[in-house]
């Protein structure tokens, strides 16, 4: 899919990003902080972005008939938990990146021990956001989207990814299919599961279909990542707004590492096939997931 095709996803992944970027400023601006955090929390937040997450949860939310004044809470929450994972994932003592989003990373900009108090009141921010009475939910829900939230982020989700991703750099490190697939799982697609569940939980979906949608968040962060991977290798740098051909030099765990490159390609058609049938056991309206998938398997940027 691209500019040229009759598909409305960029039109509504734009409409959608205004949408929380707006509110994401309102709540920024009541922080009470030393100005130059929250110009950082700014920085890295807004301008910039596919703004994937929101997406993904808000238009799930929308099948099931929630309102914008529900959605958007957790929406936010899940940008800024992802932009505090992209400052710290750009570190020096990281991924050591120094572009993103076609700006400087944030330690460039501002300086590392910024970097690290701004990150972190982004992350802190984002589950605060999730307590405030603005976002009216049963306590008992709110309580159930806060846990589920800490597990996604913490020590048993990216941040436990974002470890065994740098474990895995190591040259002796034998990376083996499953230890992959737990490295992205945990560093990437968490969090995307986290965006179809809480949808599903804000629109009264029962159990069963909680588990659905969790699983479908699950496979669309591997399609996501797995097209990571491959853009790493086929993008541009223009296109991308972050250096590209750096994976195989940081010897990251991606698929091409451990197949070649055309495995990888073969498993992102399969996943996308795979998440299309899956959608179909929603039983409702998914035609915007579908072209959501369709855009993150073509998407150059
Ligand atoms: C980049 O995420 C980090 C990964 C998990 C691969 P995105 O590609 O969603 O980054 P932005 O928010 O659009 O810049
Ligand atoms: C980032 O994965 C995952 C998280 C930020 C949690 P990558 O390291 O592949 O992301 P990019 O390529 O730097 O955007
Ligand atoms: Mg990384
Ligand atoms: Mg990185
Ligand atoms: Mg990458």
């Amino acid at each position: 899919m691209h500019k040229n095709d009759n598909s409305n996803i960029f039109k509504f992944l734009k409409k959608n990003k205004t949408f929380i970027d707006k509110n994401i400023k309102i709540y920024l601006n009541k922080l009470n902080t030393p100005s130059e955090i929250k110009k950082i929390m700014f920085y890295a937040v807004l301008g910039g972005g596919k703004g994937i997450r929101p997406f993904l949860l808000t238009e799930t939310a929308k099948i099931y008939g929630v309102k914008p004044a529900l959605y958007i809470f957790p929406s936010m929450a899940v940008e800024l938990a992802h932009c505090f994972s992209l400052i710290y994932d750009d570190l020096p003592c990281m991924d050591n990146d120094e572009l993103r989003r076609g700006k400087p990373t944030v330690h460039m900009a501002f300086n590392e021990a910024n970097a690290l108090l701004g990150g972190a009141s982004l992350l802190v921010y984002a589950f605060k956001l999730l307590t405030l009475k603005d976002f009216r939910i049963k306590n008992d829900n709110k309580l159930k989207i806060l846990n589920d939230f800490s597990d996604v982020i913490g020590a048993e989700g990216v941040l436990a990814g974002q470890y065994l991703d740098l474990e895995a750099e190591k040259k002796d490190y034998l990376l083996t299919m499953k230890k992959y697939k737990n490295i992205q799982e945990k560093k990437t697609s968490l969090l995307l599961a986290f965006c179809t569940r809480t949808a599903g939980i804000l629109g009264g979906a029962n159990t069963k279909e909680q588990e659905d949608l969790y699983e479908i968040g699950l496979l669309i962060g591997r399609i996501f990542q797995t097209k990571d991977d491959i853009l790493d290798l086929e993008g541009t740098e223009k296109e991308m707004g972050k250096r590209v051909n750096k994976d195989q030099a940081k010897n990251k765990a991606t698929i091409i590492r451990l197949k070649d490159i055309n495995y990888a390609k073969t498993q992102l058609k399969n996943l996308c096939f795979k998440t299309k049938e899956r959608l179909k056991g929603i039983n409702k309206n998914t035609t915007t997931l579908i072209e959501l998938i369709d855009f993150l398997n073509y998407r150059k940027n």
